[in-house]
């Protein structure tokens, strides 16, 4: 099969998704011809299209012309057969999978040889939706986001019998409009819902556990460690019922791979209607759409003179020290002359780490070593660490100004188990040949929003530090989705970046 130049594009569906693709291509050049089974949809859509190129005018980011144009670009057609001219036709119509692929059928009865055929579903397999038709090589997967125009990356899904030739024509065709295309295996979740799967399944793993509340999750999440929002944050945003749907739909396509496990937390709230923002209930409380959150608390007030002891090994010790003698306490060289220890452990938790170094639990807290938390700290406690020795180093930590949260007892704080568990997700995918490493940041950069890919947010700490978080998690859990990726083991045992690409054998 060659490269098709595509030229017109055939939108059917024309519901959210539809109408964005319609309005990427056209604005990219290309003719646009939108069916919808249902009447008077396919008007509706374009004209919601029209209407959005109408406001790009008045807000000066179109000129007249070129506006004219594009919606003289985008064409409504009553029948299906009138896409017979078309290049390529992308659906974005129910998810369904016999619904899907009865339209494919259709579509081969109707179109040329050379014209590709793409679907836009976020969660059916390819192959299965081109398994029925006569040229399985020109279907693929073209998975765009919400809202189109401006998440500015797709997804070629590549299925088992589809062409190359299919993906590298569909990924020019979805540069020249100016996203990213990035190429994803036919596996569950493509790229972009596989690699996301860490901040939701790991954040509910600390709620499970009662380490923090959703909120000081998501807070720790965005001020600590930058992301754009926190997993009940997005949760919320998405709806608990969708959301719940793909954690399930995705972890029983792996085969009840144990890194995907959905949380028993979610069932119940659905079924109370704590779904998100779209309920005024979920996570949080909305009032009129916006949320409402308990003012920030003060720290308690510092002791006169607290003596301090921060284990020699702590990454922070010496930022850590003169932060608590700035605040007017006497850092001593011993344990057991203090009043408070300061350990600083990767991928431990407080308590069994202080057992192993011998120190002395109730006069302990945890001050998370990872990078960002100087923006924001994040103090844990250990089983049984008592309230003045908690509220003394609460006050010494908040001193500058810093805020700091207080978490109870977890293997890895909350950032660095839910980083490490993401780039470990990101390391598999890779090791999966799901995607290229670059695909595979740009995807996450742009599909997610987070602040950087995954694999970059590895590099932050290091492959053997996240190698070392895992590993603790691991041995203290017991539980197989901490399981270090062998591609993370590979990278960190050679102390590679792992943006390094695998080799290649030929
Ligand atoms: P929608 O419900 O807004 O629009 C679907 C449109 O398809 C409706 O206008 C409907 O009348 C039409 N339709 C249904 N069956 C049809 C058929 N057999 N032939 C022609 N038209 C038909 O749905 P939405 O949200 O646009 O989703 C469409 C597809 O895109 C789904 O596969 C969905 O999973 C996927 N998707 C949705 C995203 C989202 O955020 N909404 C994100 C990424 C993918």
């Amino acid at each position: 099969m060659k490269m098709t130049t595509i030229r017109t594009i055939g939108v059917v569906g024309a519901g959210t998704m539809g109408r964005g693709i319609a309005q990427l291509f056209a604005q990219a050049g290309h003719t646009v011809q939108c069916y919808d089974a249902i009447d008077g949809a396919a008007e509706r859509g374009v004209s919601a299209v029209r209407a959005t190129i109408d406001r790009l005018l008045e807000k000066g980011k179109l000129q007249a012309g070129s506006a004219g144009a594009i919606k003289a670009a985008i064409r409504i057609c009553s029948r299906l057969d009138e896409l017979a001219g078309c290049d390529l036709v992308i659906e974005a119509i129910v998810e369904d999978l016999a619904v899907k692929r009865e339209l494919f059928r259709a579509l081969e009865d109707i179109v040329g040889d050379s014209t590709i055929l793409a679907s836009n579903t976020s969660s059916l397999v390819i192959s299965e939706l081109a398994a029925g038709c006569r040229h399985p090589q020109r279907i693929a997967g073209l998975h765009f986001f919400n809202p189109v125009p401006l998440m500015k990356v797709a997804e070629v899904i590549a299925g088992v019998r589809t062409a190359p030739a299919t993906v590298a024509s569909l990924k020019a065709c979805v540069e020249g409009a100016g996203h990213r295309a990035v190429v994803a295996a036919d596996q569950p979740g493509f790229l972009v819902n596989h690699a996301g799967r860490g901040l939701y399944t790991e954040g509910l793993r600390v709620l499970e556990e009662q380490v923090a509340s959703p909120h000081e999750v998501d807070t720790l999440m965005r001020e600590a460690a930058g992301f754009r929002m926190g997993p009940f944050e997005l949760l919320d945003l998405t709806g608990l019922d969708v959301s719940g749907k793909v954690m399930e739909s995705i972890y029983k396509q792996f085969h009840q791979e144990p890194r995907f496990r959905p949380s028993s937390l979610v069932a119940p709230r659905i079924a109370a209607g704590l779904l998100g923002r779209k309920t005024g209930e979920g996570w949080y409380h909305y009032v009129d759409g916006s949320r409402q959150e308990a003012p920030r608390t003060a720290p308690p007030p510092m002791p006169a003179g607290p003596r301090i002891w921060i284990e020699p090994a702590a990454a922070q010790r010496a930022g850590l020290a003169n932060l608590c003698e700035q605040a007017g306490a006497v850092v001593v060289s011993e344990d057991q002359a203090a009043d408070v220890l300061i350990v600083q452990p990767w991928g431990a938790d407080a308590t069994s780490y202080c057992a192993r170094q011998g120190l002395d639990a109730q006069r302990a807290v945890a001050v998370d070593p990872a990078p960002g938390l100087q923006r924001h700290r994040s103090l844990m406690i250990t089983s049984v660490t008592q309230a003045r020795v908690r509220d003394t180093a609460h006050a010494l930590l908040a001193a500058d100004g810093t805020p700091v949260t207080v978490i109870n007892d977890s293997p890895g704080f909350v950032v660095q188990r839910i980083v490490a568990t993401i780039v470990n997700i990101a390391a598999n995918i890779v090791q999966r040949g799901i995607a290229s490493v670059d695909d595979l940041e740009d995807a996450v950069r742009l599909g997610l929003g987070y602040p950087m890919g995954p694999l970059a947010l590895g590099d932050s700490l290091g492959a053997s530090r996240i190698l070392d978080i895992l590993a603790g998690m691991h041995a203290l859990t017991g539980d197989p989705r901490y399981r270090p990726s062998p591609w993370l083991r590979r990278r960190a045992a050679l102390g590679l970046s792992l943006l390094t690409p695998e080799a290649a054998r030929a």
